[in-house]
């Protein structure tokens, strides 16, 4: 097995989805899935492709409700290429002339290549042999190279190459009643098949889309006629050429894309033009992406020796990637739960990114800051959506798009159930924790003050602010109380026989806005002392006010019950849920929710959850951070509190989101190593394996990927930074018989880790640049660049 490589066999169509997503490839700017040149949305292939940030709206109504959505847009299809051999049929998406198909995807190049053989009428053979790129060095263009060679047989072939703008958003069946149809056409042209162009446009939010084409023989034939074909919003050119017996022939199909939302570009259709007119051959642009790829894979490569578990932490690091790349860095898009490769969630942003940063700070933190910056560009609607609910500071939405409005669906669908139900998951304000928490993390591995002052604590302050003001002061307990919310356990959204949905008191929400409040004095202390005051008079920040925050971080209710932390005030009401009778009857029960409420209950009444929650406090926070605040609050918190506190929830939670399984990897790591071992592979497992049956197909869960790969290199590693050191205290998993990886620290690139049971060794790369201050279980080194250090295990 080639831990560089995913290889598919003889695909079945039933798995047809799932490939098609694992076989993306984007570069950060766009994606495309791994679909057939040859095929069309038809059900079981779906050949999408994604530009980062491009949204459309759409408005239509569900059970008489009027509903708008935001959608991530299915641009036009630049991979249509299908032949014939003389006057048969294209060969199209699911032929049975279609035979021994293999799709293998090399990770290390990013290069999806396909073999396979065309049994033509009356036994006459053709084997083709395709490679395919979304080029990482230059983000607007993609190729597509295709070798045909008759193996048996002489005659002629023809080849059709187009662009289709005739698509629509169909990706996601429960979706499929709304309207998909986000394009409109604006015409298409060119006159040889060197270069033709379709233009179209995004209905509502208006983005101009170009893309440009150029197919062309590249080895084993003269060109022969060629034409030109027009409709609509396709377009395409037909070319003829000799079949000769033993002979391949090879073309290469080049496309430019470009949007009106792009840096430095006139209109998209001539910067589409310009483009490709200075694109060239596949195999230079070949050689160019792979080594765009080289130089990633030697910022953030992750070893280990176990090759199985290698091959899918590669995978997780080439989507993220793909997904979230240097290119990404200079657009204004936040971290899609679902990467570019497939419609779920419609492309939106949620509060994923607290699992997707920890990996870019500390390897492209450009790229970090960029999404964080995403969020900075919508403090405006944020404020407004504070200011709408009485609320100092900026409100985050629970889903986010193109303006950082709430673009939480209304309702949504219990397939089991068929019905529409009232979607409550707005209220998770604890979004906005996710906002802060990933500014003082990114400040903190990055030590970057002018990020911080230029926009990472006005962000951090505007979040804190609203959370502050979503707390009352509750003159019975004596405590801040924060009501009707919804924490990270989406399975909870309202008490039994209460009208008003949420709960009150989510410890999560509770405690990491009190974590949130701390650092409140900390971000203004780290700003420089003008820009400190210049914030603070833009803000209209008062010193009543940030009283206030500090009466709230030793005054702030988290309810307990049977000597743990409850997961909301009042939790302990709730009935326990038959687990092993619900197992027994329904096999799979991660979406208890559908489950229950297609027989006419509610997880509402149950001790059952969707993911961890109170968890989420061990996953952010050092057992050291959460009793400190737990004691702040005058609340008595020790280890073993934490202890009976992960048991209580690990069996009470159904995993129905794959960030459940990294958040109870991480929480174990410590005190359950096998436990915390069997979490991991679950995680590993999410998508390669698609555990929650075909969600991958519809986008893969880029949280839980980050997750694993943070899992990992911080968890394992015990790396944290402090005071500007880099600090460890590594227990690896004893499966692991090694592991390493770089990182960015400070100035320095590549500083590499690793680990083995016999100890750490830190390799600075040299520079002029000062030492690395390193701290490994109580002891203090510096790594000189260009000294490697070697500790030895205690
Ligand atoms: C999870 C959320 C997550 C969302 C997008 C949901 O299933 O419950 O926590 O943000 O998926 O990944």
């Amino acid at each position: 097995m080639n831990p560089w490589r995913l290889v598919y066999r003889s695909p079945r169509p039933e798995d047809e989805g799932l490939r098609e997503a694992l076989c993306t490839l984007g570069n950060g700017y766009f994606a495309t899935r791994g679909a057939a040149a040859e095929a069309v949305a038809d059900g079981v292939r779906y050949p999408g492709s994604y530009i980062s940030g491009c949204y459309d709206r759409a408005a239509s109504s569900v059970g008489g409700h009027p509903v708008d959505n935001e959608d991530l847009v299915n641009v036009p299809n630049w991979l249509p290429l299908t032949f014939r051999a003389g006057r048969e049929d294209w060969l199209a998406g699911g032929d049975p002339r279609l035979t021994e198909e293999r799709v293998e995807l090399d990770m290390l190049r990013g290069v999806l290549e396909r073999v396979f053989r065309v049994r033509h009428h009356g036994g006459a053979t053709t084997l083709v042999r395709q490679r395919r790129l979304v080029s990482m060095s230059d983000p607007h263009l993609a190729a597509l190279e295709v070798s045909l060679l008759p193996e048996n047989w002489d005659g002629e072939l023809t080849v059709l190459s187009a662009l289709d703008g005739g698509v629509a958003n169909s990706g996601v069946a429960r979706y499929r009643t709304l309207p998909g149809r986000h394009l409109r056409s604006l015409g298409s042209g060119g006159r040889t098949p060197e270069e033709l162009w379709l233009r179209t446009a995004t209905r509502a939010s208006d983005v101009g889309i170009a893309l440009a084409a150029r197919t062309r023989v590249s080895r084993g034939a003269a060109p022969g006629s060629a034409a030109v074909r027009a409709r609509g919003d396709w377009i395409g050119c037909e070319l003829r050429l000799p079949a000769v017996l033993g002979q391949a022939v090879t073309l290469e199909k080049t496309v430019a894309l470009h949007t009106s939302r792009d840096h430095a570009a006139g209109s998209p259709l001539s910067a589409a033009r310009t483009s490709l007119a200075r694109a060239d051959s596949f195999d230079t642009l070949l050689r160019c992406h792979a080594a765009a790829w080289r130089r990633l894979w030697q910022r953030c490569s992750v070893d280990i020796d176990d090759q199985e578990d290698q091959r899918i932490l590669r995978l997780h690091l080439f989507h993220i990637l793909q997904t979230l790349s240097p290119h990404t860095a200079d657009l204004d898009v936040g971290v899609p739960a679902r990467g570019l490769h497939g419609e779920a969630y419609r492309g939106h942003v949620f509060w994923d990114e607290l699992f997707v940063l920890p990996f870019l700070n500390l390897r492209f933190p450009e790229t970090a800051r960029g999404l964080l910056r995403y969020r900075w560009r919508r403090l405006p609607e944020a404020r407004a959506a504070a200011r709408a609910q009485g609320l100092r500071g900026a409100a985050f939405p629970w889903q986010s798009a193109t303006t950082g409005r709430e673009e939480t669906q209304r309702w949504h669908l219990n397939p089991r159930s068929g019905r529409w139900l009232v979607d409550n998951s707005r209220l998770q304000r604890h979004v906005n924790i996710a906002v802060a928490y990933n500014v003082w993390q990114h400040y903190q591995a990055t030590g970057d003050t002018r990020f911080l002052t230029d926009f990472g604590a006005e962000l951090l302050l505007e979040a804190a602010r609203t959370l502050a003001d979503l707390a009352v002061y509750d003159h019975r307990l004596r405590r801040y109380v924060i009501r009707g919310v919804m924490g990270p356990d989406e399975y909870h959204d309202a008490y039994p026989g209460r009208d008003l949905p949420g709960v009150d008191d989510n410890a999560y929400t509770n405690v990491m806005t009190v974590w949130v409040l701390r650092r409140v004095p900390e971000v203004l202390d780290a700003l420089p002392g003008p820009a400190r005051r210049d914030l603070r008079e833009r803000l209209d920040l008062s010193r009543a006010e940030t009283d206030r925050f500090a009466r709230m971080t030793r005054r702030m209710r988290v309810p307990f019950h049977d000597g743990v932390i409850s997961q909301f005030a009042g939790y302990e009401n709730l009935a326990e849920l038959d687990w092993a009778g619900y197992r027994a009857a329904y096999g799979d029960i991660r979406r208890l929710d559908r489950i229950l409420e297609a027989e006419g209950d509610t997880c509402n009444r149950y001790r059952a959850g969707k993911q961890a929650d109170v968890l989420m406090l061990m996953y952010l926070l050092s057992e050291e951070e959460l009793t400190a605040t737990l004691h702040g609050l005058g609340y008595e918190s020790d280890s073993a509190l934490l202890a009976r506190t992960v048991d209580y929830y690990l069996a009470r939670t159904a995993h129905g989101s794959t960030l459940s399984s990294v958040v109870h990897a991480w929480v174990l790591a410590r005190a359950d190593r096998r436990a915390s071992w069997r979490f991991l592979r679950d995680a590993l497992r999410s998508d390669i394996d698609d555990v929650q049956r075909g969600t991958t197909a519809e986008g893969i869960h880029l949280g839980a990927m980050a997750g694993t790969v943070d899992l990992v290199t911080r968890c394992y590693t015990g790396l944290t930074i402090r005071d500007g050191r880099l600090c460890l205290d590594p227990v690896l998993p004893e499966e692991f018989g090694f592991l390493a990886f770089p990182l960015r620290f400070r100035g320095h690139w590549n500083v590499r880790l690793r680990f083995r049971a016999g100890g750490t060794e830190i390799g600075v790369p040299p520079s002029r640049l000062p030492p690395v201050p390193v701290r490994v279980r109580g002891q203090t080194v510096e790594a000189v660049p260009g000294m490697p250090v070697r500790l030895a295990a205690r």
